[in-house]
């Protein structure tokens, strides 16, 4: 329990020689001996300082020990300091007040005897010091109590937070497996009448399309969850090789036009001129992936347009759709993971593409940004810096 701080002493008397005195028995190491010529002296130290203990010479002018002694068992901060009168030996110490706890006062008589001094002093230092470790002890129980019931409260939330997850990700994953499910089960029925003909070219070509879909979903699932666990362990990086934007955007608008047309809808590109960077081709995919399956899911069945804009630093790709907007205060909640409009309609997701977006534009130095008014629509705009290929090593 070694502290730093020294135990600290005060001893009053209106003898400059009577303070050295008493000063030179009772100092010792670890221990800091205050002086006090006067009553008001003491007091102006007995406020600024902890005390362990104050020695006060009774007879003083002014301000005597007695009244010292009564103005500190009135006064909170000095009410429980252990005193030590000091009297011509002989006197009489009728002091008339009261209320001192058992052992909170004593005598010494002059003149001083060296050994009773240092005895009485070592006794209250003592005291002192125990209390105070104790006192330290218990600060520092108190202090790991209220961590641990702060660490309770954390994990608990962590608990809540995982069974939320488990259910939604157990239920997104649900549809498309109950959906492959209820496939086998007609195919194995078909199977079991000899009913051949369900298995015609077209047939099995349209089965592998539906089978590929459901399947894909499953995955994109997997694949988003871990994006999250690397994203919050830092360890999402890229793979950047050179990218020809345009080219990019009209593979995925073209690949996504079947899904348009099923949601009642199509997308539009303007896209004339070429631009090559040095970006991850996978991870720009799925970002203007992400926005477009938003803009068909949450657009209203309205026509969604994708914009390329080149310039000599950036490039920017808008997606831009007619959809029922978002309001002021959720455009920056919906860049958050697992936050999804409430309402929205049609299959939902886990709420983890804009987010997972918004990190991979950030990892390419660029941003991801929303503009959108409540019924006009929105326009998210992914900003890629034009960047060379660093000097090859
Ligand atoms: N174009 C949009 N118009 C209106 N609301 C949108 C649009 N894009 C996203 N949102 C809102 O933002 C929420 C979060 O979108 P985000 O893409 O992160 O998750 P999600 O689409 O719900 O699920 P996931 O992308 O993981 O499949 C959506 O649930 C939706 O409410
Ligand atoms: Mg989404």
């Amino acid at each position: 329990m070694q502290d730093a701080s020294p135990t600290k002493l005060l001893i009053v008397d209106d003898l400059p020689e009577n303070l050295q005195a008493l000063e030179a028995l009772i100092r010792g190491p670890g221990r800091a001996v205050f002086q006090a010529g006067s009553g008001e002296e003491a007091l102006a130290l007995l406020l600024q300082h902890d005390f362990a203990m104050a020695i006060l010479d009774v007879q003083m002018p002014g301000m005597d020990g007695f009244e010292l002694a009564e103005l500190m068992r009135g006064t909170e901060k000095t009410r429980q300091i252990p005193i030590v009168f000091v009297t011509a030996a002989g006197k009489e110490l009728n002091y008339s007040f009261k209320g001192y706890e058992a052992g909170a006062v004593d005598v010494l008589y002059k003149p001083l005897d060296p050994p009773a001094v240092k005895g009485k002093v070592a006794v209250f230092v003592a005291l002192y010091e125990q209390r105070e470790a104790m006192r330290r002890q218990v600060e520092a129980l108190e202090a790991a109590r209220r961590e641990q019931e702060a660490t309770q409260a954390k994990l608990q939330h962590a608990l809540v937070m995982r069974d939320e997850f488990m259910s939604m990700v157990s239920h997104e994953m649900r549809t498309p497996l109950n959906t492959l499910y209820l496939e086998t089960q007609l195919r194995k029925m078909q199977l079991e009448r000899g009913n051949m003909a369900a298995f015609g070219p077209d047939q099995l070509q349209r089965m592998v399309a539906r089978d590929d879909r459901q399947i894909q979903s499953i995955i994109r699932l997997i694949d988003d969850m871990l994006d999250v666990s690397r994203i919050r362990s830092g360890k999402l990086s890229l793979r950047p090789g050179w990218v020809e934007l345009s080219g990019l955007l009209r593979r995925v608008v073209q690949d996504l036009t079947p899904q348009a047309t099923t949601a009642g809808t199509s997308i539009t590109l303007d896209a004339a001129t070429p631009v090559s960077g040095w970006w991850d081709e996978f991870r720009i995919e799925q970002i203007v992936v992400n926005l477009l399956t938003n803009a068909l899911r949450y657009g209203c069945q309205k026509p969604v347009q994708v914009t390329l804009t080149v310039d000599q630093d950036w490039a920017r790709v808008d997606v831009r759709d007619c959809g029922s907007g978002i309001a002021p205060d959720k455009q920056d909640k919906i860049f958050e993971p697992y936050e999804r409009g409430v309402g929205s309609e049609g299959p939902a997701g886990l709420g983890l593409g804009l987010y997972i977006s918004r990190q991979l534009a950030e990892v390419h130095e660029g941003s991801l940004t929303l503009q959108s008014k409540p019924g006009e629509g929105s326009v998210f705009s992914l900003t890629l810096p034009r960047r060379d290929a660093p000097p090859a090593r």
